[in-house]
Parts: C-alpha cells; sequence; structure tokens
C-alpha cells in the first residue's frame, strides 16, 4: 500500500511517525509524500491545545473530498488525539478506518494487514511499556538531515501541569531501558549519526518513574547517567534533548551538562510563567527564584549556554503584575528562543476544572506580541554579541530560501549562514568567524 503519514505536535510525534513509517516500510509498504500519491492517510494528531485538534479533524474533513475522487482511499489516525478521543472519532467520522493510540505504534502493520483484508473500524489504544517493537526504528535513508536523529527515551508524563493533557492521552511516565537506548544510540553512529536528539516529556526525571521529586536526591540523575554514557559512543558529536523539567535539575544532572563535552551547551527549560503564584497554580512546583538559580548555575559552568522555553499567556487569573514578572524574567535569562501559548483549556485537566477562563482572547494575544517583541529585541542584543566570534558549526545543507549560502548550527544552536567550500557535505563540520547579525540570524566566513 502507499501510505502517507502526516504529523501534528511535538517532536515526540514526529519521532513516532518515523518509526510508524520504518516499520510500514519493513512490511513492504511505500511511503509517500503526497496525499494524492496515497493509498491510506495516516494523520498522527495532536491534542495539546484546542486548536490542534481543530486543525486535524478540519483535515480529515477536507480530505474527505478526496476519497470521492479515490474511493478506495482508506483512513487513519494515531497520536494523542486517537489515544483520547478514539472511539468518539471512529463513530463520528464515516470515513475514518481506524485509530492508534500513542502506545501501540507497532500494531500499525497489522492493522493495515487487516485494512488489506477489508476490516475496517478498528481501535488499538492499550498502555504498554516503554520498550515496544520498533521504538528504535528509524528511515536514516530517508531524511533530509541524516546525520541527525532523534531518540525516545520515555514514555508518557507524570507532572500532572494543572493545564495540561499530556498525562491523560500519554499515560504514565515509563522509561526506557538505559541498555536498550545505549544500543540504538550505537546503531545509529554505525549508520553516520552525528547528533542525537534525546526525547521525552520529562527527560531530566529519566529514570525515576515512581518518585516524586520531592524524594529526589541532589547526587543522583538516572538522567545525567545516561547523558555520560552516550557521550561514551564514538562517532556521536553533539547530544541534545528536550524537555527537562527544571524540578528534577539537580547538582548532578547540572555538572554533567556542564562537563561533558558533546552536551551541547543550548538548554530547552519550560518556564511557564514568571509569576510564582501563577506558577503554583499550574502545579509546577518551582519558583521564578529556583529557575534562575538553575540558569545561573549551569551559565557558571557554561557561560556561553543559550536558553530557550515554554511560556504559557493567559492562564486563569493571570494579572499584569503576573505577566509582568514572566516578561522580567524574559530579561532575566535573556532567552535566544521561547515558544509562547495562549492557555486553551483542555476537558478533564485540573485548570479547566478549577479555574475559569477569564483572560480575554484579545487580553492573551496582547501578552503574546509583548513577549514576541521582547524576545527580539533580546534576540537582536544576543547575536550581535556574537559578532567576532569563531564557531564550529554542523553544516545541514544549503539555505532554504537562498541557495548560494549553506546554513549550519553551533552547539549552541544558533543558526548561521555561510558560503560553503567546495566538496562540503551535510554533516560536516566546519569552523567560521561570525561577521554580521541580525534578530533571527548569523553569517559567518569560513575560517
Ligand atoms: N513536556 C513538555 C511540554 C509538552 S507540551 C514540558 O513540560 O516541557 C508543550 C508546551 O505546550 C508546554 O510546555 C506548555 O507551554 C504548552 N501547553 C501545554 N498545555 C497547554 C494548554 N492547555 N494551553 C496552552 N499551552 C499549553
Ligand atoms: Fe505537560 Fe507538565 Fe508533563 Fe510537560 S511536564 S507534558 S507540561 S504535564
Ligand atoms: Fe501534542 Fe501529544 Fe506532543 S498532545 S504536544 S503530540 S505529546
Amino acid at each position: 500500500m502507499n501510505v502517507y503519514i502526516k504529523t501534528y505536535g511535538c517532536q515526540m510525534n514526529e519521532r513516532d511517525s518515523e518509526s510508524a513509517a520504518a516499520m510500514l516500510a519493513e512490511a513492504g509498504h511505500t511511503i509517500v509524500h503526497t496525499e494524492k500519491a496515497a493509498d491510506l492517510i495516516i494523520l498522527n494528531t495532536c491534542s495539546v491545545r484546542e486548536q490542534a485538534e481543530l486543525k486535524a479533524i478540519g483535515k480529515l474533513g477536507i480530505l474527505s473530498r478526496l476519497k470521492r475522487e479515490h474511493p478506495w482511499l482508506l483512513f487513519g489516525i494515531m497520536g494523542c488525539m486517537a489515544q483520547s478521543r478514539g472511539e468518539e472519532l471512529l463513530e463520528k467520522i464515516p470515513h475514518l478506518d481506524f485509530v492508534i493510540g500513542t502506545d501501540n505504534i507497532h500494531l500499525l502493520p497489522e492493522t493495515v494487514a487487516e485494512l488489506e483484508k477489508g476490516r475496517r473500524k478498528m481501535r488499538h489504544d492499550l498502555r504498554m511499556g516503554a520498550d515496544t517493537p520498533g521504538i528504535d526504528a528509524h528511515r536514516l535513508e530517508e531524511s533530509e538531515q541524516p546525520f541527525s536523529a532523534f531518540v525516545s527515551i520515555s514514555r508518557g508524563c507524570n507532572r500532572f501541569c494543572s493545564y495540561c493533557i499530556v498525562p491523560y492521552v500519554r499515560g504514565p511516565e515509563r522509561s526506557r531501558e538505559m541498555d536498550s537506548i545505549v544500543e540504538e544510540v550505537r546503531m545509529l553512529a554505525g549508520q553516520g549519526v552525528k547528533e542525537i536528539m534525546l526525547l521525552g516529556q520529562n527527560v531530566a526525571s529519566y529514570g525515576f518513574d515512581r518518585k516524586p521529586p520531592s524524594e529526589m536526591p541532589d547526587d543522583v540523575s538516572h538522567f545525567a547517567e545516561l547523558l555520560s554514557r552516550i557521550n561514551d559512543i564514538d562517532g556521536i558529536r553533539r547530544i541534545r534533548f528536550t524537555s527537562p523539567h527544571p524540578a528534577y535539575f539537580n547538582r548532578r544532572l547540572i555538572e554533567t551538562v556542564g562537563a561533558l563535552p558533546k552536551v551541547c551547551k543550548s538548554m530547552h527549560l519550560p518556564l511557564q510563567s514568571g509569576s510564582d503564584l501563577v506558577l503554583k497554580r499550574m502545579n509546577r512546583p518551582y519558583t521564578a527564584e529556583k529557575y534562575l538559580q538553575i540558569v545561573n548555575d549551569l551559565r557558571a559552568l557554561a557561560p556561553q549556554m543559550t536558553f530557550s522555553t515554554d511560556i504559557i499567556v493567559g492562564f486563569p487569573g493571570e494579572t499584569e503584575a503576573d505577566f509582568e514578572a514572566t516578561r522580567q524574567m524574559m530579561q532575566a535569562v535573556r532567552y535566544d528562543n521561547a515558544y509562547i501559548f495562549k492557555y486553551s483549556p483542555r476537558k478533564g485537566t485540573v485548570s479547566a476544572k478549577l479555574y475559569p477562563d477569564d483572560v480575554p482572547q484579545t487580553e492573551k494575544e496582547r501578552r503574546n506580541q509583548v513577549l514576541l517583541a521582547e524576545l527580539e529585541k533580546i534576540n537582536a542584543e544576543n547575536n550581535n554579541a556574537l559578532v567576532g566570534q569563531d564557531f564550529e558549526l554542523l553544516a545541514e545543507g544549503p539555505s532554504k530560501r537562498n541557495s548560494a549560502s549553506w546554513m549550519g548550527k553551533t552547539d549552541t544552536f544558533k543558526q548561521v549562514f555561510f558560503k560553503a567550500p567546495d566538496g562540503l557535505k551535510k554533516g560536516d563540520f566546519i569552523n567560521v568567524h561570525i561577521v554580521r547579525a541580525t534578530s533571527m540570524s548569523l553569517y559567518g566566513d569560513v575560517i
């Protein structure tokens, strides 16, 4: 069968789509890149905000028209919405043939085999352990960036931030066996992968599955141990990860991140809010001061470290003063990037039950814009300060906008455009001297 997979949501979903594609290809199917070429269209869905769900449902509606032209066309939904609303969707959407939940991706090949036999309306959404078959299946040969790979280290989340639907759809946190992750990274290194992105809803709590953070000692971090083991693998040059919850940044992890040469000095550290009162209602067990302490401790070990974050504006009850506290945190940390979201109440979550969604949409939008403008200003300043410095880049390939120039990334996750010397290949390392900066990008001369 020709299968087209469209992915919504986070990097975990992207990774799941890749392993789904690898398993389907292994079973003899062809992965195609347009809807028109497909016999089966699978949407890998996200539930994190209402908009994300509406987008996928809207897409299914539009695709149903394609079925009029190609009556043989089949449809499946996987991912977070399949897990939480699978039964309802199967009932409501007549042309939907199956749903596959977040832990059941390995059942895709047999589900497609059943489809070929004529079965319809199938649903698989049982919870599984973390090391499901195929969680380590990759498709590097199809990747535009075969030098870089995502590796899932855990499933689910135990944090229950009050606004968040993820623990309900992805289930409880289950860490993969460390040996199995290390083996997967070794295999990837053997295939030429140089950069690894470790993925989990809360990577820093890796291995602590059943222990709340209050019991967490300062000198034990299973995630730090995993980083050390991956750091030892020949061929791997850069290790990145997303996302670590600030509550799990103990001394051991901070020192490990600072010390290991292959662990990139760029950190995605979700803040959510700079107001302690809002953080409390969000069930995020840290204060702005504690968060800043982590940032400062990391910068003390690696002064060049860059930070990115997630922020929610318009959480219920967020006052102007709360918002101002968030704005001040942006100033204090001097983020290089921030994903800013407008609060969206999710059915079943604690905040949706307890607190009215009382910040008007226009005010959420205004706060969003204020933070974006702030971020742009900080970015321009951060980038300008890098002019005159030298960096090693991992060359990612010709720039999308201007093919005469190439783009590469620093260890600190800054994009640099440069003129590629003859013979440069994607995935090579190259040194540049930064000559110019904008708020978005850096420009360098090859040294
Ligand atoms: N596990 C990751 C986040 C996964 S969801 C972490 O804790 O960092 C990605 C981001 O979506 C969150 O960090 C949060 O900023 C945002 N988000 C989650 N639920 C939301 C909601 N109900 N409304 C708006 N934004 C939300
Ligand atoms: Fe959601 Fe919080 Fe878990 Fe992240 S840590 S997935 S925001 S509950
Ligand atoms: Fe969305 Fe699921 Fe990721 S809800 S953000 S795709 S874990």
